[in-house]
């Protein structure tokens, strides 16, 4: 629930100081290239909903596989769950939902825009962008709190007893399940339970393309201790997310840990730190993770009657676990990747746009060209591509200038290029283009796949 009532900026918003053209020229990238789209483009669009198209929708892949990889796969005690988007409306009235995840928003009676009231100070005035809203002359209203859960009604009937909402965050699933997972997975304390999955919010000021949206993909961890061994977990649990973007190529000095002051925290908070990123808008939060303590078990175990204590058999003791909570975003993470490996240089004199993303991340992996178009090239390299595809994203393009084809593949990331020429038809061997370096190298036809998966692994 730290987004609610966050004491940053919402990203959304016009702030002063953003560099507004390299955040443009990546929204264009993505349009041209088929990484992300507006949503119901064809209407007229709707406001901060993007579809991901065929390249985009890989890179997002690739970003929650990374992430499910480094927090369930690649440890013994973190375990998996998806749970549906529509539950129980108590659960929402006992996590403090109904009562509490609201923003304070006022109205500008000029414009009739809607703006965060606590975030006003960094905010343009639409009509008068060099002012903060309310000095533009235009009256704002008072204050008032409004609720960013969606409603919805179950059933045929539409009245308050059918009234269902959209979860605003997936973790609450993973508390209502605790005890549904302690007992058929005989876990022992400390382990997790990690979920990745659509969450729903009515952000007032949504904006600033995949960073603060309405509809957005959460990858969430709730990690369950004795309590007493918060803290310790808490600081492995900063480190440790913060190494994660770090590890899949995010530059260090464009990522911090920002610890949240005592007045930012949510009233069941001991702690709360932002994994943030440097955003062309300005340093935004990524993720956060949050020390829980044992607020949302006992809220649960209080509104449903269902004891969620457990019970240590070694210290024989029966306690109420701890909580801490590293919570991410998919579709932010995908920005920050995409941001981050935004590049313009120049290659043979030649100016390019690159996607300088990890390999593993990368939506295409390889892509096959034939020197010629003759020559028995684009058999051999049909060939290639073929024996390829089972394995990872593959491109096949034998259109255009070989350095065009390149620079095609570099704009979406593509991080290694194949190409067939006369002396693969006479000895077997291919050049092996690295995206980064621009160097080539022959590899054997018969070693490619082998090279390829050592590489994309990194
Ligand atoms: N369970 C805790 C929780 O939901 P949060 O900080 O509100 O915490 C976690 O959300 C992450 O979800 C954020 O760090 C961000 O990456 C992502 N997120 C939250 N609201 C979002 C929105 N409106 N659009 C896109 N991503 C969002």
């Amino acid at each position: 629930m730290s987004e609610s009532g966050d004491a940053k900026p919402a990203a959304s918003e016009k702030k002063r100081g953003e560099q507004p053209d390299r955040m443009e020229r990546i929204v264009n990238l993505c349009k041209r290239r088929g990484l992300v789209f507006q949503s119901s483009e064809i209407y007229g669009g709707l406001a901060s909903c993007w579809d991901y198209g065929p390249i985009g929708v890989e890179l997002k892949r690739n970003v929650k596989d990374a992430w499910w990889r480094a927090m369930v796969w690649s440890r013994g005690d973190v375990v998996g769950l998806d749970c549906s988007i529509l539950a129980h409306p108590r659960v929402w009235e006992a996590s403090g939902h109904v009562a509490g995840f609201t923003d304070p928003l006022v109205d500008c009676k000029k414009c009739k825009q809607r703006f965060r009231a606590d975030h006003l100070g960094q905010l343009a005035c639409p009509e008068k962008p060099g002012k903060h809203p309310g000095e533009c002359g235009g009256e704002l209203t008072e204050s008032r709190q409004f609720n960013l859960m969606f409603k919805t009604f179950m059933g045929p009937v539409e009245d308050d007893a059918a009234v269902v909402f959209m979860r605003p965050e997936t973790a609450q699933g993973m508390f209502v399940n605790f005890d549904n997972v302690l007992e058929t997975q005989r876990r022992k304390l400390p382990f997790g339970i990690a979920q990745t999955g659509k969450s729903f919010r009515n952000e007032i000021t949504p904006g600033n393309f995949l960073f603060r949206t309405r509809e957005f993909e959460q990858m969430e961890m709730e990690y369950f201790v004795k309590p007493g061994e918060e803290g310790r977990w808490y600081e492995y649990w900063k480190q440790e997310r913060f190494d994660w973007y770090v590890k899949l190529g995010i530059k260090a000095e464009n990522l911090r840990l920002r610890e949240h002051e005592k007045d930012e925290l949510a009233h069941y908070a001991a702690g709360c730190a932002d994994v943030e990123y440097k955003f062309p808008f300005g340093w935004s939060e990524l993720e956060g993770i949050a020390s829980r303590t044992d607020f949302d078990l006992k809220q649960h175990a209080k509104w449903s009657g269902k004891d969620l204590s457990y019970f240590d058999e070694e210290s024989r003791e029966r306690y109420v676990p701890y909580v801490i909570e590293p919570a991410a975003g998919a579709d932010r993470a995908t920005l920050a990747f995409l941001v981050d490996s935004y590049d313009e240089d120049e290659v043979e004199g030649e100016a390019r746009v690159v996607l300088r993303l990890h390999p593993r991340l990368a939506p295409v992996k390889a892509a096959v060209f034939p020197l010629l178009r003759k020559g028995g090239h684009p058999e051999k390299a049909q060939e290639i591509y073929t024996n390829l595809r089972p394995h990872f994203p593959v491109q096949y393009d034998q259109a255009g200038s070989i350095g065009r084809r390149y620079r095609r593949q570099d704009e979406i990331g593509t991080p290694f290029g194949v190409t067939v020429d006369h002396q693969t038809i006479e000895d077997g061997t291919v050049t092996l283009r690295d995206r980064d370096k621009t160097s080539q190298e022959r590899v054997h036809e018969s070693d490619l796949l082998a090279e390829l998966l050592r590489r994309i692994a990194g």
